[in-house]
């Protein structure tokens, strides 16, 4: 028999042996090639010296446990691929089923993260150990790719605790658990304070159980809860799908569904079967198109991004220790609490010290809900809190090494508090704004040093979005470019890099999404449908109730600018046909936005939305005007992708990862495309059927949908957008 080269084998003398999960060619575990020919090694020595064996200990010698699927080989099958992936996953299933089945107690000595492929490798053992570390990780986050788990994970998830709780516990949200949690979820047995623990933890479990196996080879087993004929369950189950429908809003994303599917099918047959049907499904999911972009996007294009690929090179890493946030608003707030969560020392300066108080108050807030759901501790919330301090006074700001601004978006008041502090703080600290329109060019020149200025554009609500879009002006150098990088890195969020323009990057791109839902309506289409059309694409919010958050007078006022810069440098204005809506919703009819109590929806008295205002109808809609539900959907969509493009070309964008990750993280195009770019390249046809698609578009609804030149001749080529060289 070949040894394995991925698991080393120790046996002591007491007949326990440890198969230590440690890849030589990699840093971490994944279920690569060599792995896979390694279980099967192991599997057959283990029934084969099974005499000498009394239990079995599975850990490893990485960081993480097991960090899952090889996603780079994944990435590549295709549907001509579709048996062999199947032989292969049926491969690893019956390796595991093996050393499950040896009639010897397994147990799983999780030290790092186990995620997907990993906590699959622990779901084959009888007993699961879980090291607490901070940071540690546990769950079947495969959905997040578009896949399911393959390595048994939902066959064994549902007869350990059942449909339901598997569905919606573990497998439909793709749920991340800390070990305290997973333990309180029952997705480990135990846990361990440190490793040397966790081994012997592990040894007392093989010690006290010599006959060990899984409850569900137990005879007269059944699934907790029961299987669907189950009266609960029959009468819970058909709303499943509904429910899903209803999450997904329709939009395209088939792994919820399979993953429904393999459980529910699974659940009324034998093991061996129930490893058949979850082998098939996943190998539908794995050869199409949408788990590709997700693969693509939220691992490979998401590490590029996190990694630096925007990042300038040559600039040495720095670290920011005490951080001056002017402004303690609804954006600034957010930003200190960012900050003092990531353990810098934050002063939140406002006009008054109650203002200054009340921003700090939101971090508080923040806190104390953390502390009561668990997610951290009193000491913790205290400490963080302790490290923002609120005040009116300047001089308070003295020895911050950086500084974000978040007042008023007024480029004179910007100017007046940068030239108050730029004394204070230290000589070179690195000075960046929030604004969310004004161009960072033409900000810089009234900042002193505008080689170290630049744009830090945050999204609301701060402690949730992870995007942050740093902006580069014509003055900022490269230095401060990297620092403002890793004060985005440090901060734990995801930046991307832009150079100055218009709107930047996202602000630019989700303006064509609005405004082609708004031109819908003024074309005389049924409001309902077009905010149907967004949801069903994919979008997390509609159309037109976007338009009332973000207010009807913001790109108004935005537009008029942009329009008078546009011909004052001598260009002629093309009017979008959303313009003329949005001027007869203010102008005519009074109807703002949600700020203002109404817009194209009508508020309560406590600004909730309550319907769609019953006017637009008779305003706008024209009963028989039809445009086809997929290309109400493709408009928007294409829209977007369309102007992105525009961007890489015009040099606002610089690499195709900030696209994707920038549209999916900071303005809700829809996850299923993988993003704005990948979307293009994921089109049926590829780039030529996209370019094919888009003049189809023009035709029938105006010039703004033509490709450019330079995307039918990348179409031409044959290529597609990567950042591969
Ligand atoms: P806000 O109105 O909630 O807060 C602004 C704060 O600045 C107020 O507390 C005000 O008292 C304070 N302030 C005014 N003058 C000051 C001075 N001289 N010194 C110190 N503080 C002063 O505004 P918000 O929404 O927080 O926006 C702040 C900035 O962030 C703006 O530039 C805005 O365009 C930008 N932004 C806003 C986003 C949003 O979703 N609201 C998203 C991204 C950027």
């Amino acid at each position: 028999m070949s040894e394995s080269t991925t698991i080393r084998w120790e046996q002591d003398e007491t007949g326990v042996v440890t198969l230590v999960l440690d890849d030589p060619d990699q840093s971490a575990n994944t279920m690569n090639q060599a792995f896979k020919a390694s279980i099967a090694q192991v599997a057959e020595r283990l029934e084969a010296e099974r005499e000498s064996v009394r239990g079995v200990i599975v850990t490893s010698a990485k960081k993480t446990f097991f960090a899952g699927g090889d996603l780079k080989e994944m990435i590549k099958a295709g549907p001509g691929d579709a048996q062999a992936v199947f032989d292969a996953g049926m491969g690893i299933k019956r390796a595991l089923r093996r050393i499950e089945t040896l009639g010897r107690p397994v147990v799983a000595a999780i030290n790092g993260a186990a995620l997907g492929g990993g906590y699959e490798i622990a779901l084959a053992c009888h007993h699961r150990i879980a090291l607490d570390a901070p940071g540690s990780r546990i769950g079947l986050p495969e959905v997040t790719l578009g896949l399911l788990p393959a390595g048994g994970g939902v066959t064994r998830t549902v007869r350990l605790m059942g449909i339901a709780d598997a569905l919606l516990k573990v497998l439909l949200q793709g749920t991340q658990y800390s070990p305290k949690r997973a333990l309180e979820a029952g997705l480990v047995h135990e846990l361990a304070a440190t490793p040397e623990e966790m081994i012997r933890q592990a040894r007392a479990f093989i010690d006290a159980h010599p006959e060990s196996r899984q409850p569900w080879d137990a005879p007269g087993y059944r699934i907790p809860g029961g299987t669907p004929a189950h009266p609960k369950l029959a009468a819970n189950l058909p709303a499943f799908p509904a429910n899903l429908r209803k999450q997904t809003a329709g939009a395209p994303y088939p792994a919820p569904r399979n993953i429904l599917a393999t459980a529910v099918e699974g659940s009324q047959v034998d093991f061996e079967t129930a490893q058949v049907i979850e082998a098939r499904y996943f190998t539908e999911l794995v050869t199409g198109q949408t788990a590709k972009n997700m693969m693509q996007a939220f691992f490979f294009d998401l590490q590029a991004v996190n990694s630096g690929a925007s990042r300038p090179q040559g600039a040495a890493p720095r670290t920011v220790s005490r951080v001056a946030v002017l402004g303690a608003g609804m954006m600034g707030a957010g930003i200190a609490y960012s900050c003092a969560r990531a353990g810098i020392e934050v002063v939140l300066k406002d006009v008054t010290e109650e203002a200054a108080a009340k921003g700090k108050g939101y971090s508080a807030t923040l806190c104390a809900k953390a502390v009561s759901r668990g997610r951290t501790t009193q000491e913790k919330a205290d400490a963080l809190l302790a490290r923002i301090t609120p005040t009116a006074d300047t001089a308070d700001l003295a020895g911050c090494d950086a500084v974000i601004e978040a007042v008023f978006e007024d480029t004179g008041l910007k100017h007046k508090v940068f030239q108050e502090i730029q004394d204070v703080v230290a000589p070179d600290a690195l000075l960046c704004s929030n604004t969310s329109t004004l161009p960072i060019t033409a900000l810089a020149e009234g900042v002193g040093r505008p080689a170290d200025f630049v744009g830090l554009h945050f999204f609301s609500p701060v402690d949730k979005m992870p995007l942050v879009e740093i902006i580069k002006g014509e003055r900022t150098g490269d230095e401060a470019l990297a620092r403002a990088f890793d004060l985005v890195r440090q901060i734990s969020k995801t930046p991307i890099v832009v150079n100055d323009s218009r709107g930047f990057f996202t602000s630019r791109v989700i303006g064509q999404f609005i405004n082609e839902g708004v031109a819908m309506v003024g074309e005389g289409a049924d409001p309902v449908s077009v905010e149907q059309a967004a949801a069903q694409a994919g979008y997390p919010a509609k159309v037109l109730s976007l338009m009332d958050e973000l207010t009807l007078t913001l790109p108004r006022r935005i537009r008029n600018e942009t329009r008078r810069a546009v011909e004052e440098a001598g260009g002629t204005w093309t009017p979008h046909p959303a313009e003329a809506v949005v001027d007869r919703m203010v102008d005519e009819f009074g109807r703002p936005g949600r700020s203002g109590g109404a817009g194209f929806y009508e508020y309560d008295g406590d600004g909730a939305r309550t319907r769609l205002w019953p006017g637009l109808r008779e305003h706008f809609t024209r009963p028989g005007t039809e445009i086809p539900f997929a290309d109400m959907q493709e408009r928007m969509l294409f829209s977007e992708a369309l102007d992105s493009v525009r961007c890489l070309e015009e040099g606002v964008l610089t690499t195709v990862a900030d696209a994707n990750i920038g549209s999916l993280m900071g303005i809700g195009f829809p996850a299923w495309t993988g993003g704005v770019l990948q979307y293009i390249n994921g089109y049926q046809g590829g780039l030529p059927g996209f370019v094919a698609r888009a003049r189809e578009l023009a035709d029938r609804y105006g010039d703004r949908f033509l490709p450019s030149a330079g995307l039918v001749e990348k179409a031409e080529r044959g290529e597609v957008f990567t950042d591969a060289r």
